[in-house]
């Protein structure tokens, strides 16, 4: 087979139905072996769990083409892990780690043609996800699910790449105190639509949401974590438990130690604070990092120094490395590259 015939440079983060997708089911307290299929499509029963009570939790994560060659996919174990946590607080069955990355493996490499030319700058966007199949009607786990997973070409999460963006402080929380902001769970984006809908009708790019409980610290975005630079050169991060334990977020803190031997923080950082630091970011396996060059707090402005034409300097080196580690052009740590073939 040969790649397809998809104009990669310009792709956008949208979805693209491949070949293959992977399926496995959980009947009778058992997960069965899977299957990779060609159909696309789900049937369900009117009253599935997933449909009901929104019993559905999901991963992302990608696949790059390596300059030596390889498809490899970035700490698949992780996902694999945090999907783990997912459905414990969604009381679904684990769908175990190993087989998770088994799972990743097999359906990437049934769809190689799909994965997009290094250097490109386009990737596999990999999309587990599971959900309660069978009919429930009484407030309760389903006692089926299905675990899936399906993948599609993607470009940049946020259209003009990596031209800073414009962000503003939501009056709308994304999670509550001992919620499930910390998991990855379908519900989590159902509640963020709203606010996301409202952001872009007022011409921004995404929404900076506050601790719900105080709503005088930074948590995250819809869909990725913040990381800030000082104006002396260190990294700081929000800690917080009510939002997703980004693996992108992680790497790039370990980057920044062990690559660019920078002092990092993660600690509550305060609204108030915003405004003293250098750069912003948003990073997420869709966001990898992006730069923020505005906030916007109800008609203040808070504009950071590294301005709106481009990535500050510190956000370059962190996005560089981390991509260079990606795609085998610079050494990853043990563990972080799984090569699928
Ligand atoms: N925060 C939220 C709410 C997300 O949806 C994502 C995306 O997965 C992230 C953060 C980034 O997490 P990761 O780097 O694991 O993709
Ligand atoms: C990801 O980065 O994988 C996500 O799930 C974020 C989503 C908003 C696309």
């Amino acid at each position: 087979m040969e790649k397809v015939n998809i104009d990669w440079s310009n792709l956008g983060f949208g979805y693209i139905q491949t070949k293959e997708r992977y399926v496995s089911c959980y009947r009778d307290g058992a997960w069965d072996e899977g299957v990779l299929t060609g159909d696309a499509n789900i049937v369900l029963n009117e009253c599935a769990g997933v449909l009901q009570y929104a019993q559905t939790i999901f991963e992302g994560l990608k696949a790059y083409a390596t300059d030596g060659g390889h498809i490899v996919a970035f700490r698949p174990d992780l996902n694999g892990e945090r999907m783990e946590a997912s459905a414990r607080r969604l009381e679904m069955p684990a769908f175990p780690r190993e087989r998770f990355v088994e799972a990743v493996t097999k359906t990437v490499a049934a769809n190689r043609d799909y994965v997009p030319p290094y250097g490109s700058g386009a990737t596999l966007y990999i999309r587990p996800f599971m959900f309660g199949s069978n009919s429930v009607i009484g407030v309760k786990p389903a006692d089926e699910y299905q675990f899936r997973i399906f993948c599609t070409p993607v470009g940049p999460y946020f259209k003009g790449g990596a031209k800073p963006l414009t962000i503003c402080v939501s009056d709308f929380d994304r999670a509550a105190p001992h919620g499930t902001g910390n998991i990855k769970a379908g519900l989590n984006y159902a509640m963020s639509l709203h606010a996301i809908v409202s952001a872009h009708k007022n011409g921004f790019d995404e929404n900076m949401y506050l601790d719900p409980g105080t709503r005088t610290k930074v948590e995250e975005t819809g869909g990725a974590n913040f990381l800030f630079v000082t104006k002396d050169n260190k990294i700081v991060t929000p800690k917080s438990d009510s939002i997703l334990p980004s693996i992108t977020r992680r790497s790039l803190v370990h980057v920044a130690k062990e690559y660019l031997g920078m002092e990092v923080e993660e600690r509550e950082v305060l609204f108030e604070e915003v405004k003293d630091f250098a750069e912003c970011g948003l990073c997420g396996t869709a966001a990898v990092i992006s730069p923020v060059g505005k906030v916007v707090d109800h008609g203040r402005e808070i504009c950071f120094p590294s301005g709106m034409t481009e990535m500050g300097p510190v956000t370059r080196k962190l996005y560089d490395t981390l991509t260079g580690i990606q795609m085998g052009e610079i050494e990853a740590p043990k563990g972080w590259i799984h090569i699928i073939e």
